[in-house]
């Protein structure tokens, strides 16, 4: 089909004080190219996605924190073409599956430079990895230590402790994370079996606008690597997790901000050890533009309602946290308090219960989510029948 003159209206601003928070310039996909990729047509939604942009994030990564290798998180976005240019690039993987594995192995990424950073696996996937030549393996309880180490005796083990999520858009607090009195019983227990628990990681949330998280938990692992020490073993990694945020409408502490943090939090860390990071979102957001289209509109109760064709179950799912997209559209009425729901028949397939549209919002319209290469097309499924959106990549 062919698309209608597009005027780009943008919604929401970051207000002017907010800028102060951090005035660091930000990258973002143009537009043209969303403009270009529709006159292909449009069957289903669709993230196109600049591999440029996941290189560019990538070097700035690297270049502001030149002791930190990072290990891209496969789960942000999968995309075999993202995942070259991060090979390409330098970069290493952290796993939380082994499809993720698969995946890596059947681009020729070395098995022993992929770190399965999933707190609990199961037996068989262990095993699969393994014997696949992975040679890192994360675990928060005791339970999951023992696992690990009758499948894989000579296994390089590090412990996910607790972190704070303060300020973090999407936490991942709770489900994960051994807390300080719980760790000494694991750290007994790797030198009771004689396992070779060298490193320490924690994660600070998901989309983390508080780099005093990271602050945190570098204390807390040095700490836990005091603790290691003192019963035999011997810590050589120190894993940073991921968290690393990407502006939306909120504002945000640039890499270069949280590097600072880092950098200072690492200074005493010897050599011996191995300094590392699992950004997801950082390197590929950025990269890629969510395009997605009105399938109805309702009032019900003297409320607006907006049915997109991609919601909770197809892509658009990290507004349920709290995080705030840039969405554009090409109608330009008042912004009035729309409800976004998703196609499907569930009742939790709601998206945003009150956000700012034009009133004039109709059948048929684009919508266009500014900085959603991460985390949208990896979550999305066929629930009810609907297909998955695609990747475009340029
Ligand atoms: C273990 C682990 N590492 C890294 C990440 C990546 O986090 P982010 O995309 O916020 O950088 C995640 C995300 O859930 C994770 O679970």
């Amino acid at each position: 089909m062919t698309m209608r003159p597009v005027a780009v209206k943008k919604l929401k601003t970051v207000p002017e004080a907010e800028h102060l928070f951090d005035t660091h310039p930000e990258i973002r996909l143009d537009f043209e190219h969303v403009r270009e990729a529709l006159k292909q047509g449009y069957s289903k939604p669709f993230l196109l996605v600049d591999t440029n942009i996941v290189r560019t994030k990538a070097r700035r990564f690297k270049a502001v924190m030149p002791r930190v290798q990072p290990h891209y998180a496969v789960k942000a976005n999968p995309e075999p073409r993202v995942l070259k240019a991060l090979i390409e690039e330098g970069v290493g993987f952290e796993i939380a599956s082994i499809a993720e594995l698969d995946l890596l192995l059947s681009l020729n990424v070395p098995a022993a430079e992929i770190y399965y950073s999933n707190p609990v696996k199961s037996r068989a996937y262990i095993e699969y990895a393994a014997a696949k030549g992975v040679e890192w393996f994360v675990l928060d309880s005791v339970e999951e230590l023992r696992k690990i180490h009758s499948v894989k005796p000579d296994a390089k083990l590090y412990v996910r402790i607790e972190a704070p999520n303060i300020g973090s858009d999407w936490p991942l607090a709770g489900k994960f994370g051994v807390k300080n009195d719980e760790v000494d019983g694991i750290v007994a227990e790797a030198a009771r079996l004689k396992a070779d628990l060298a490193g320490v990681t924690f994660h600070v949330g998901s989309q983390c606008r508080n780099p005093e998280n990271w602050r945190v938990g570098i204390q807390s692992a040095k700490r836990v690597f005091k603790k290691m020490r003192l019963a035999g073993l011997k810590p050589r990694l120190l894993n940073i997790g991921g968290g690393y945020p990407v502006r939306h409408v909120k504002p945000i502490p640039s890499i270069e901000k949280i590097a600072e943090v880092v950098n200072h939090a690492i200074r005493d860390i010897p050599q011996s050890v191995r300094v590392m990071a699992e950004p997801g979102r950082f390197l590929v957001s950025d990269a890629g533009y969510f395009v997605c289209r009105v399938v109805g509109t309702a009032t019900r109760s003297g409320k607006r309602w907006m049915y997109w064709d991609a919601g909770v179950f197809g892509g658009v799912i990290e507004t349920t946290e709290g995080l705030r997209y840039d969405v554009a559209t090409d109608r330009s009425g008042a912004a009035i308090p729309w409800a976004v729901a998703g196609p499907t028949c569930d009742s939790v397939d709601v998206c945003m219960r009150e956000e700012m549209f034009p009133e004039d919002m109709q059948e048929g319209d684009f919508i266009y989510i500014a900085n959603a290469g991460a985390y949208t097309t990896a979550y999305a499924s066929n629930f009810n029948g609907f297909p998955l959106p695609e990747v475009r990549v340029i």
